[in-house]
């Protein structure tokens, strides 16, 4: 573990997410095979810089340490959006595109594809067999997501937490980087993981176990959850000018009517909380300071958190442009991933139907 991961207690751009220290501990403690880390995304469009502060900028620091498997998660996409597919297959390389500009580096990290893993469907089927429908009947997170929809619970649905577990143990992964709304999830995959352990005696999966991140999601620009259908997000791909166009947008502390009233940076729920995110400390100082004092207007402050974010976004911007005068470039990335991953995924399937005594 570097030390950055461990100590560093305002998370930056480069060290990523901090962790909470007593979980870095414990993942000392584990044996090298149960370092694996896996984790997931749906490709349902572009990403923001909520994806970036709460998840990617965690992956790029774990790719250091570990070795580690990003899927694209598109099977996981059409549990719900399988009636509108047309732009799913850009979507899957804008996503791979959106990682690469965020640092994921193909040398260190194995970026996937799920659907181009077809050992995954049959470890599903498998997997399902043993894993009792109440599981995943009372399964919180997937509660949510079916009280969200417009149509009846399909079946696939329904296996959402099996095909995730497969995700995880087919790359035999014991670290599973997640927010809390996924810990249900997880929950089951660990079930999973020590019902098949025990049902075949085999000690073939670690249960996984999961990497919560300190820093929560960044809230939207007008104070609401971060979201691509709210217009109040910064995507990774814009530029410079159009983030300072949003971040003019920003709410500030509402108490502040006139220029020359004086400010309250706790109430200022947006544009100080991502000072927080992206300012170092004496740039966040400062920025209260004036603010109580009247000396700064919020205007003048949003051009300075601009300035911030884009200096985060630089190296992006720049990793961008070259992968994206080069798309033929990422989708090699993607084939090469898969072709990786699938061989690690053969083996899994291999010793699951031997230990299961398949034909
Ligand atoms: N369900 C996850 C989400 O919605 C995405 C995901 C798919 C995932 N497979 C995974 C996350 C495996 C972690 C591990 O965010
Ligand atoms: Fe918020 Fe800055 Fe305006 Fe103060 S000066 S209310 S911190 S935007």
């Amino acid at each position: 573990m570097s030390d950055s991961l461990i100590e560093s207690p305002q998370p930056s751009a480069e060290t990523g997410e901090a962790l909470k220290t007593e979980t870095l501990q414990s993942i000392k403690a584990l044996p090298p095979t149960a370092k694996v880390v896996m984790s997931g995304m749906r490709p349902t469009g572009k990403l923001h810089l909520g994806h970036y502060m709460g998840v990617l900028r965690n992956w790029v620091s774990l790719q250091n340490e570990y070795p580690c498997f990003f899927m694209v998660a598109d099977w996981h996409a059409l549990t719900t959006k399988y009636d509108e597919t047309d732009n799913l297959r850009a979507n899957i390389l804008d996503m791979a595109l959106d990682w690469l500009a965020a640092g994921i580096d193909p040398e260190k990290a194995t970026m996937y594809v799920q659907s181009s893993i077809p050992e995954e469907a049959e470890l599903h089927l498998l997997f399902s067999m043993i894993t009792p429908a109440k599981w995943v009947q009372t399964d919180p997170t997937l509660k949510d997501m079916v009280a969200m929809l417009h149509e009846d619970l399909s079946y696939g649905l329904l296996g959402y937490p099996i095909l995730q577990t497969v995700d995880i143990l087919s790359v035999r992964a014991g670290l599973v980087p997640v927010g809390k709304d996924q810990l249900a999830h997880l929950e089951i995959s660990r079930d999973i993981a020590r019902r098949f352990n025990h049902m075949y005696k085999t000690d073939l999966f670690v249960e996984p176990r999961p990497l919560l991140t300190e820093t929560p999601m960044l809230i939207g620009l007008d104070g609401r959850k971060m979201g691509k259908s709210y217009n109040n997000a910064i995507f990774l791909s814009e530029t410079a000018d159009e983030t300072w166009a949003k971040v003019k947008t920003a709410i500030t502390d509402p108490a502040r009517i006139k220029r020359t009233d004086p400010g309250n940076p706790e109430n200022c729920e947006v544009v100080y909380k991502y000072y927080e995110a992206f300012a170092p400390q004496e740039a966040r100082n400062l920025a209260a300071e004036e603010c109580r004092s009247a000396a700064r207007g919020c205007m003048d402050c949003k051009k300075i958190l601009a300035e911030y974010i884009n200096e985060t976004m630089a190296p992006m911007r720049e990793r961008r442009t070259l992968y994206a005068s080069d798309k033929a470039q990422v989708e090699k990335v993607l084939r090469e991933g898969s072709e990786k991953t699938r061989a690690v995924c053969q083996d899994t399937l291999r010793k699951v139907k031997d230990v299961m005594k398949l034909f």
